[in-house]
């Protein structure tokens, strides 16, 4: 389960004359484990500061993150190592987070031998089967990013995300830059590992569709705040929030 109360993060930036952005402004939620909770809202709304600051990639202004019970939210390093196999993410740009220089096989061993897990045998072991359940062949291990489709690069994130047997997954927009087909495929296999692997889902994306099928519950973000939450079918058939309504119109107009 995690948890989160009262997140806030304002950010500085400007080169000339200092501009204060407001990303994050007290945003509570909890996900109970095995269930998937929606972040819904346009771009530059907060989702992704959401994220990294779950990651501890982002260090919040003031609130709180709570695993299982326990804050994570000022350790250190080092204290916070144990948590951080637990959440894991992927992201929109499978392309991005892979190393161009080098061969698929690298980029799915090293977290494992960042955080110094298995043999050697064991690493390959756990490769391979996580190949099989992401559904792509272990032809690719040897193949370089630019070798391999967008599709295949999104199932190898995923695949890369569980080599650390995590609890929890961020899915920040992971299927926005795919291929309309390609996005049902990926949509039906995090559901798929959903259910075998007892993951718990932290789903951001702005298409109401996705969410509503994908998602237990939703949480509408507007401008670095959540507007309104609830259960997903709640959310869509009875918005209360004029932003909400304007989001899921603007779906059903397509
Ligand atoms: N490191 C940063 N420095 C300055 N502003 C930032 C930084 N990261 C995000 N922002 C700003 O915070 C707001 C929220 O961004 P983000 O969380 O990426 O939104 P979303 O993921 O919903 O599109 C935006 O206005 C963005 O420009
Ligand atoms: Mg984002």
């Amino acid at each position: 389960m995690i948890e989160v109360r009262g997140l806030t993060k304002t950010f500085t930036s400007g080169v000339f004359r200092k501009r204060t952005v407001r990303a994050v402004t007290d945003v509570s939620f909890s996900i109970p484990r095995g269930k998937t909770l929606g972040l819904a809202g346009d771009s530059g709304c907060g989702k992704s500061t959401i994220a990294r600051m779950l990651l501890k990639l982002t260090e919040p202004d003031s609130g709180e993150i709570l695993l299982d019970g326990d804050t994570i939210t000022h350790l250190t390093d080092k204290q916070f190592k144990p948590y951080r196999r637990k959440i894991q993410i992927v992201f929109q740009h499978p392309e991005s987070s892979l190393d161009p220089s080098k061969q698929i096989l690298y980029s799915l061993r090293e977290p494992m031998i960042i955080h110094g897990l298995y043999t050697k045998e064991e690493r390959l072991t756990k490769i391979q089967e996580l190949l099989h359940l992401v559904g792509v062949s272990e032809k690719l291990l040897t193949r370089y990013p630019h070798q391999i489709s967008g599709g295949e690069a999104q199932r190898i994130m995923i695949a890369r995300a569980l080599t650390l047997t995590p609890e929890i997954l961020i899915l920040d927009e992971p299927t926005s830059m795919l291929d309309v087909s390609i996005q049902a495929h990926i949509m039906t296999l995090l559901r798929d590992l959903q259910g075998r692997l007892g993951l718990t889902y932290l789903f951001i994306s702005h298409d109401v569709d996705v969410l509503t099928w994908f998602c237990d519950e939703i949480a509408v973000m507007s401008q670095g705040k959540i507007v309104e939450s609830g259960p997903a079918s709640e959310i869509v058939q009875h918005p209360q929030d004029a932003y909400t309504k304007r989001l899921i119109d603007s779906f059903q107009n397509w």
